[in-house]
């Protein structure tokens, strides 16, 4: 399996790893075909702008890669452009990513989501993104992939 040096990068120096105390928004997701989990955390101020997030993941090294380039991208966005983060956007600020780890940069976009979501909900607003795809258990997370198709198992 071929990654790119971004990819690699980002699994062996992982950024902005951790938990914010006292965090605006907390997301956690898990990828019902792995297993693998992430939780994310959010400082938002008054404008909506993300000023800090922080990611736990457990999972394979394209999850942790992703919701580490992850984290770089949200940062000084707005919650509303964060909430819009798609797992392409992920996959090509890492360079690409192989057809079979498509699946795992959903576990870093879903927790953002998440994220956001829970911001809003704390502050009586309305959530962006509703309900988040990999939290129903007959979500297929390779629904959307191509022909190379995944066997779901953590190899890296
Ligand atoms: S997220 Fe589990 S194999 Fe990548």
């Amino acid at each position: 399996m071929l990654y790119s040096d971004k990819v690699m990068d980002h699994f062996n120096n992982p950024r902005n790893v951790g938990v914010i105390e006292d965090a605006d928004g907390v997301g956690e997701v898990g990828n019902p075909v792995c297993g693998d989990m992430m939780k994310i955390t959010i400082a938002v101020d008054d404008a909506d702008r993300i000023t800090d997030v922080r990611f736990q993941t457990l999972g394979c090294g394209a999850a942790i890669a992703t919701s580490s380039i992850v984290t770089e991208m949200a940062k000084g966005m707005t919650i509303q452009q964060a909430a819009a983060i798609t797992k392409q956007q992920v996959a090509d600020e890492l360079g690409g990513l192989p057809p079979a780890k498509m699946h795992c940069s959903v576990l870093a976009t879903d927790g953002l989501k998440v994220a956001v979501d829970d911001y809003l909900r704390r502050h009586g607003r309305e959530p962006i993104s509703g309900p988040i795809k990999s939290a129903d258990p007959n979500f297929d997370p390779h629904a959307d992939e191509d022909e190379h198709g995944d066997d779901g198992e953590c190899d890296l």
